[in-house]
């Protein structure tokens, strides 16, 4: 079958690559000649583990191909997939002007029965507006069918979570559009992966419930971490205890600086406006953000605390991604908390394996450095943001010899206090008590001892 996919953006370039690989023709277009002149070079945009050489090998395999002529894949497939952005506006609403642009291309190049499969977060009730942009548009009904299909890929895992999803979503009030997307699926299907199928609207409410619901479990367990420093106990055994509840799940329990991203941030602002448009209100989700913004303030009063004074010092920071694996600092924790150590004064030497480039032109007061310990090297205190594998081996003796004072603040959580402070570093987490190091080393007082080195 021969698909389309609009938009080669995270959403495209992974339904792309992985519908291909279930055998499909698929091409995948864009209106931006620089992004498809790059693609069809081998080029991919962003960095997800696994997805250059899925794209390489049914490129090579003649499934996939990539192209700036929107008319002429329309026509030439049966399935269109739209996986253009929908990007928040400043009222926390969502911008559908390209979703509307490609619903009028649709219409104006339907040249036969087609199914129209929405993969991009839209609001509720945008299936209709796409239905009647493109029956207005191609004047007459009857030859195409508008389906909601959201994904559920996590940045860093998204091919594993395409080809391996707990299910798939399809919501559509047309039974033939309904085999067609049950053919496109039947890899998955064959798997055992379950379906549900549905109505559009529903399908495309899961995807904003399922966002909000995994935010709420942050924004719970971050909740927790603050009471937990209030009272003496430790969120981390919390976490456990709650998680061994199957009701309760283990997943989106770690507590950190807040939820960022392009999808947490967006989808759970949206569906409160959704919601609010629709003349009620979602408190939940409206007290979730409150706690997601309360939560990165936190953090920074929590830096300043252990810092001492943030004015005049140097913060080595590791970790810029909103989360590891990926280059995306969209809203990301990481970047917000940089500005605002720069903003109060401090100097910050930074290393992330993946986002330096993208925060080059954002963090221009920054220190990029080549590795942790070159950041952390005449710095006050190491400060780790995003959990990349690599900051959980760190050498503690190495850092303590290129620190000027010993102290990590792990936002992450990713070390057992007691291990960091057995290696002579004082060590602040979230919702667990801060450590200070076990036993001062020759030079007297590890805290005050390391006048060594000055940041470079
Ligand atoms: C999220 C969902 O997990 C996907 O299912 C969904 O398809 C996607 O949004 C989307 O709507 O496109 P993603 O934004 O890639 O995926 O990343 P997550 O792994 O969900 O993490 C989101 C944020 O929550 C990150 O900032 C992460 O650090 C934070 N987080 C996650 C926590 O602070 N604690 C946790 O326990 C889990």
């Amino acid at each position: 079958m021969k698909i389309s996919v609009i938009g080669t953006g995270y959403v495209g370039l992974v339904t792309g690559a992985c519908l291909a690989d279930f055998g499909m023709e698929v091409i995948g277009v864009d209106k931006d000649e620089a992004k498809i002149g790059a693609l069809r070079a081998g080029r991919i945009p962003i960095y997800e583990p696994g997805l250059e050489n899925l794209l390489k090998k049914n490129e090579q395999e003649g499934r996939l191909s990539f192209s700036t002529d929107i008319p002429a894949a329309i026509q030439g497939s049966t399935a269109v997939f739209i996986a253009v952005g929908t990007p928040p506006l400043p009222d926390g609403s969502t911008d559908l002007t390209f979703i509307r642009q490609v619903a009028g291309s649709i219409a104006e190049n339907l040249n036969g029965y087609k199914v129209i499969v929405t993969k991009s977060t839209v609001p509720i009730g945008t299936g209709q507006l796409i239905s009647s942009i493109v029956r207005a548009g191609a004047g007459r009904d009857g030859e195409f069918a508008v389906v909601s299909n959201p994904e559920f890929l996590r940045e860093g895992s998204a091919i594993e979570d395409f080809l391996r999803p707990d299910r798939v979503v399809i919501g559509t009030g047309d039974p033939h559009a309904l085999r067609i997307m049950l053919d496109i699926y039947s890899p998955l299907r064959n798997a055992g992966v379950p379906f549900v199928t549905t109505d559009v609207e529903s399908a495309e409410l899961i995807k904003y419930a399922s966002n909000s619901f995994l935010a709420t479990k942050i924004s719970f367990i971050n909740e927790m971490a603050e009471l937990c420093e209030a009272l003496g106990a430790d969120v981390e055994v919390v976490a456990k205890g709650m998680g061994l509840d199957a009701r309760i799940g283990n997943q989106f329990l770690h507590p950190g600086p807040g939820f960022g991203g392009s999808c947490f941030p967006k989808d759970t602002r949206a569906v409160a406006s959704i919601a609010r448009a629709s003349g009620g209100r979602l408190r939940i989700v409206e007290a979730v953000l409150e706690v997601n913004d309360h939560t990165l303030r936190r953090m920074l009063s929590k830096l300043e605390t252990a810092f001492g004074s943030l004015a005049g010092a140097t913060a080595a920071v590791l970790g810029l991604s909103f989360k590891p694996e990926t280059d995306d600092v969209r809203e990301s924790p990481a970047v917000a908390i940089v500005r605002a150590l720069v903003e109060r004064g401090c100097r910050v030497r930074a290393y992330d394996p993946a986002a330096m480039e993208a925060c080059r032109p954002l963090l221009p007061e920054v220190v990029f450095c080549v590795n942790p310990y070159e950041a952390a090297t005449g710095a006050d205190g190491l400060v780790i943001v995003t959990e990349w594998n690599q900051f959980r081996k760190l050498q503690f003796e190495a850092l303590r010899d290129v620190m000027r004072r010993p102290l990590i603040v792990d936002l992450r959580n990713l070390y057992k206090p007691q291990e960091v402070a057995d290696a002579g570093l004082r060590y602040v987490s979230v919702g667990r008590a801060t450590v200070e190091p076990a036993a001062p080393d020759s030079a007297g007082d590890p805290l005050a001892r390391r006048a060594v080195k000055e940041a470079p």
